[in-house]
């Protein structure tokens, strides 16, 4: 690019969420320079409200990356989930079926202390930049190309990994038909509030209702989140705040007389629920990892997971490919990571299905599904399952023999 002032770096990583940041700094720490550009403000990324459970694998990674001394000490532990249904709660112990917890601790969080590790690293973080795209990673030069306070800039790196999200430009970029998509969408969506209400309980409920699937987590012991089944697209200017109180508690009700705590909504969205798969993640030298290769329905609490995962792999390929030179690794990384993206693609379907109400569905499938609960919170296998899962795939699901 004429004029274009020219950063030269390892590897050039396009967005500043979880997965890039993450990368970011499990590269630092193999001695591997990087590059991190992402389009919106430092405020802005800090203060997304999104996810909240870590499985136990990914914080592993994020202490092991020494970004874990905030978590360690904010984070809350929890050793099990409630499903809820018929209006009574069934408790899965995960710590007694697979000697495993997870942690809630919120995504933002989890990028503030990454933005603050990456800054006291030194490395590039360069936030609002604008009219990004990509080149020459077909061949051996690839560029990102991006201006920045009014500058027209370019990354000249070995590799890109395409960090920017379900919406993101790198994956577009790829020429067509060289990648294959599968998608899924369900037919609803969820409205999700932040209450600054104590939540109910110590551990997360996940209700399967005749009007919908409810959801009861947390980001503090003062911060409840809550979410609700409702349509697609459904407008939140029908949905003022006592309605949604008055709908959570219909969902929530038990027979032992339970009652959410209220307290004022301090923000409230609604999210699609979609599955969406890329085959292969990488092209070239181009790798795409976390939700810019993936989505999956929030139900199995994986979407952040499986981005830390995926960064994991990439880091590790790009270790041994500076270190010995060998690209076996990065060859392999979309079949590594895609075994975990199926498995988790596969648990996050059956979450949403055993809990949601189809509204396609008859009296026969309402009946099914509660007896498909009813298995899940009686037989030790088939709760053992939902543990195995919903704690997360051992890593080695990603080495091995694949
Ligand atoms: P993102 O977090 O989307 O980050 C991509 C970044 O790239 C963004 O900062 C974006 O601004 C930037 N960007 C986009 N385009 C460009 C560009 N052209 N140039 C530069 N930068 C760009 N997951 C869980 O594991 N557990 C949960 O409990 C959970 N709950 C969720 C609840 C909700 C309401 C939502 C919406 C999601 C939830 N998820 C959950 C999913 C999780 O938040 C995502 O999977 C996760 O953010 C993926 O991280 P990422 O880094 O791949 O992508
Ligand atoms: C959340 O805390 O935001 C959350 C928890 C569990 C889920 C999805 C979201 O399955």
């Amino acid at each position: 690019m004429p004029n274009a002032r020219t950063i030269r770096t390892q590897v050039g990583i396009v967005g500043a969420g979880p997965a890039g940041l993450l990368l970011a700094r499990l590269l630092h720490l193999e001695g591997i320079e990087s590059v991190v550009i992402e389009t919106q403000s430092r405020t802005h990324i800090e203060e997304r409200v999104r996810a909240g459970v870590l499985e136990q694998g990914t914080v592993d990674l994020l202490n092991d990356a020494g970004v874990g001394e905030r978590m360690r000490r904010q984070g809350l532990v929890h050793e099990g989930i409630e499903l809820r249904f018929k209006g009574r709660g069934h408790r899965i112990d995960f710590r007694e079926l697979t000697g495993r917890a997870i942690t809630v601790y919120a995504q933002h969080e989890v990028i503030k202390d990454l933005v603050h590790a990456r800054l006291a690293d030194g490395g590039p973080l360069l936030f609002e930049v604008e009219d990004v795209a990509i080149e020459g990673f077909e061949g051996d030069a690839p560029r990102v190309r991006f201006r920045h306070g009014g500058e027209a800039c370019e990354i000249a790196c070995d590799y890109i990994a395409g960090c920017d999200g379900f919406h993101g430009i790198c994956r577009p970029s790829v020429p067509a038909g060289a990648l294959r998509f599968y998608d899924k969408i369900f037919p609803f969506a969820w409205l999700g509030i932040l209450a600054a209400a104590r939540p109910a309980s110590g551990e997360l409920i996940y209700v399967n209702h005749d009007s919908g699937f409810a959801l009861l987590s947390m980001r503090s012991p003062e911060i409840s989140r809550l979410y609700l089944q409702c349509r697609p697209g459904e407008s939140l200017a029908e949905w003022p705040d006592d309605r949604i109180w008055a709908e959570l508690q219909r969902r929530f009700a038990t027979g032992a007389g339970f009652r959410l705590h209220e307290g004022p909504v301090l923000q409230k969205g609604v999210t699609a629920m979609r599955a969406f798969v890329t085959e292969p993640m990488q092209y070239g030298r181009l790798f795409l990892a976390g939700d810019a290769a993936h989505i999956v329905p929030p139900t199995g609490a994986k979407g952040l997971n499986l981005a830390a995962a995926d960064v994991r792999v990439l880091a590790r390929a790009l270790s041994a490919r500076y270190g010995t030179g060998s690209e076996d690794r990065l060859r392999d990384y979309s079949e590594v990571c895609l075994r975990r993206v199926w498995r988790v693609q596969h648990f996050s379907w059956w979450m949403t299905s055993i809990l949601h109400r189809f509204e396609d569905g008859c009296e026969f499938d309402r009946r099914r599904q509660l007896a498909e609960l009813d298995q899940v919170t009686s037989s030790r296998a088939a709760a053992t399952m939902l543990a195995e899962n919903y704690t997360g795939l051992e890593n080695r699901h990603q080495q091995g023999g694949l």
